[in-house]
């Protein structure tokens, strides 16, 4: 049986994902308004793995007994203007959800629940991935946005990302 609190956080993160992918996708459409498809393509995918999180947290909920209560998608609020600000504004918001993932694992800690801090071990390492990637990008465009022909290789780069499903599996 899960702790109210856990329960109740996990429950949130199912939201907080579901808008993360709203988050990229938006950056997609940005991007499909500027012409750089590969770009657009990496958020798309981008957005596609958020809402494999927020799967994994409803269906780890379900498996536990935990009350999956869906809840309203906020908009994505941020104002894009130049093609660095999806950028900066995705490792300021991978930065916050790694916060969150923090805090579900230290309620998770605070009443020694291992079942929870086990499923959360993917996502702690998932994030670091995800703050590294957000980061790598942001340098790149940093070096080579300026130059078309840079920034049109940068793009093809970019648009060579496929789709893997999530390495976590729950039954
Ligand atoms: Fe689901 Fe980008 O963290």
């Amino acid at each position: 049986m899960l702790d109210k609190r856990v329960a109740e956080l996990l429950n949130e993160q199912i939201n907080k994902e579901f808008y993360s992918a709203y988050l990229y996708l938006d950056f997609a459409v940005f991007y499909e308004e500027l012409g750089l498809d590969g770009f657009q393509n990496w958020y798309e995918i981008q957005a596609q793995e958020e809402r494999d999180h927020a799967l994994l947290f409803l269906k780890y909920l379900q498996n536990n007994g935990g009350k999956v209560k869906l809840g309203a998608i906020a908009m994505p609020d941020k104002e894009l203007k130049d093609k660095m600000d999806p950028l900066q504004f995705a490792l300021e918001h991978e930065r916050y959800v790694t916060s969150l993932i923090n805090d579900i694992y230290e309620a998770a800690y605070n009443v020694k629940d291992f079942r929870t801090m086990q499923f959360l071990d993917w996502f702690v390492k998932e994030q670091g991935e995800e703050e590294k990637n957000a980061e790598d990008m942001i340098k790149k465009m940093d070096l080579f946005g300026d130059d078309a022909k840079s920034l049109y290789m940068l793009n093809s780069e970019m648009l060579g990302r496929v789709y893997t499903a999530p390495s976590l599996v729950l039954d």
